[in-house]
């Protein structure tokens, strides 16, 4: 390994600043959590609030992790204690996100480790077998078959970890530089073939009038869309921190952060319009199927439409492209923080960390039925009262608790204690400095602590 250590490392240019921050953005949370999100939270209504909160809450949030990366020359524990001290009380924000991308990294695998699997299905012997009354129990088979969910999360793992070790330049850059183009072609080949349905009318609709939403209020599914909108720009666990760190002065970042947030929502709107109108064309599936939504109402319609076979091949090659991109983003915000803390080289703190969040990943195969009883207390129980599976323990104290507290403590350390010259040295455009620098103090704490409020007071589950 020629770069041991990436601390003066750089992206060679501004494609590849993109395709890497994009990369890590876009992921399972566009093409597997949005639309069944969308899906439980009655598609339209849920659409234009993840869009507002994008906008409002995400991507202020993004451009404050992308300033304190690059004016701190570190990942989340560097930055915070260049720019503040090393006792910094922030830095607490910095180990939470640390945990929390580890955290991610360990369940993101086993989930991508599924699709690996129906992937190798798909070409092995395609999708005919799945058929509405059976689908949901092919996958539960699937899932719960330990040893060969296990080699799907670690074969998932091995790509991960591949790419990392190759550093910046020779890894990321060219693995996502080559992938997101060709994820968007995948995607808009999908969408293309979605509109020759018949389904894709009704999609359309559904995905684009907001409507009332039985048994849901408002305020619930706003705050699911919140949530969502921080998992998908991958904000709160200083992933954009660290990559910031690799970005060269001159570049806009305001400009990255809107690019990023457009390439995100994008991928997430067209990943909608594939999958719906396979939904609403196939008899016996509905769009609330929820977590299941990708692999037991999908594989219905491939096993019953033209093509489907090499269209759920496609499908699922499209989520391991999209879920490598992100774990690699993963890894590399966790091997950073691992490095800037013990002066481990890259190699060891990479191998060392996969094989961390490997073990903790296979506590989450859903055959081993495991869950922590310390993580019921924090998360709750499911509505029959039963713990939650260690999976969606980790999801959900992520999603709902540490991800939020990470992203107010960044916006209260970037509006409140970093000084504002680092603001407008960091921002090139002048009057998104000044907009910026009133709005990250003010608002941006605010609405991250309502939607804090909503988990707490068990609004949203
Ligand atoms: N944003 C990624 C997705 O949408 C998930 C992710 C979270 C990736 C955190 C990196 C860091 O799937």
């Amino acid at each position: 390994m020629s770069k041991n250590n990436s601390t003066h490392e750089k992206f060679s240019s501004r494609i590849a600043i993109i395709a890497a921050t994009a990369g890590g953005a876009v992921g399972l949370g566009n093409l597997w959590s949005f639309p069944y999100k969308a899906g439980v939270n009655g598609g339209g209504t849920f659409v234009v609030m993840y869009l507002i909160s994008v906008l409002l809450i995400g991507a202020p949030v993004m451009l404050a992790e992308f300033i304190i990366g690059r004016a701190g020359h570190g990942g989340p524990m560097a930055a915070i204690s260049n720019l503040d001290n090393k006792k910094s009380p922030f830095m607490a924000a910095s180990w939470l996100a640390t945990f929390t991308a580890f955290s991610i990294m360990s369940f993101y695998c086993v989930i991508a480790g599924w699709a690996v699997i129906y992937f190798i299905k798909g070409i092995k012997n395609g999708f005919s077998s799945f058929l509405s009354n059976n689908s949901a129990e092919l996958f539960n088979q699937t899932i719960s078959n330990t040893p060969v969910s296990t080699i799907g999360q670690l074969i998932f793992i091995g790509l991960t970890v591949a790419v990392v070790l190759l550093g910046i330049e020779k890894g990321i850059e060219k693995l996502t530089k080559v992938m997101m183009p060709l994820l968007f072609i995948i995607i808009v080949l999908m969408v293309v073939y979605s509109m020759t349905l018949s389904g894709f009318n009704d999609a359309l609709r559904y995905l684009f009038t907001p409507t009332a939403v039985p048994d849901k209020n408002i305020l619930e599914i706003s705050l699911a869309a919140m949530g969502q909108s921080f998992f998908s720009l991958s904000v709160g666990m200083g992933v954009s921190m660290t990559y910031a760190r690799y970005i060269d002065k001159k570049e806009d970042l305001g400009k990255i952060t809107l690019q990023v947030a457009v390439a995100d929502t994008t991928i997430a709107l067209l990943a909608g319009l594939a999958i719906f109108p396979i939904i609403f064309t196939t008899p016996g599936i509905e769009p609330t199927g929820g977590a299941g939504l990708a692999f037991i109402s999908l594989p219905v319609g491939f096993a019953q439409m033209p093509f489907g076979r090499f269209i759920g091949i496609s499908f699922f090659f499209l989520l391991i492209v999209a879920a490598v991109t992100s774990s690699v983003a993963l890894l590399e915000c966790v091997v950073v923080a691992v490095m800037e803390k013990t002066k481990i080289k890259r190699t060891n703190a990479t191998i060392s960390v996969a094989v961390l969040a490997a073990a903790l990943g296979v506590l989450c195969q859903k055959g081993l039925n495991f869950s922590l009883p310390l993580l019921t207390s924090i998360v709750g129980t499911d509505t029959s009262g039963a713990p939650y599976a260690f999976l969606e323990q980790l999801d959900k104290l992520t999603m709902e608790w540490t991800i939020p507290i990470a992203a107010l403590v960044f916006t209260i350390f970037t509006g409140w204690r970093l000084k504002p010259e680092i603001l407008k040295e960091q921002i090139s455009n002048k009057t998104l400095a000044k907009v910026f620098s009133i709005y990250i103090k003010y608002v941006s704490p605010i609405l991250i602590l309502i939607l804090f409020a909503g988990v707490f007071f068990g609004i949203v589950d």
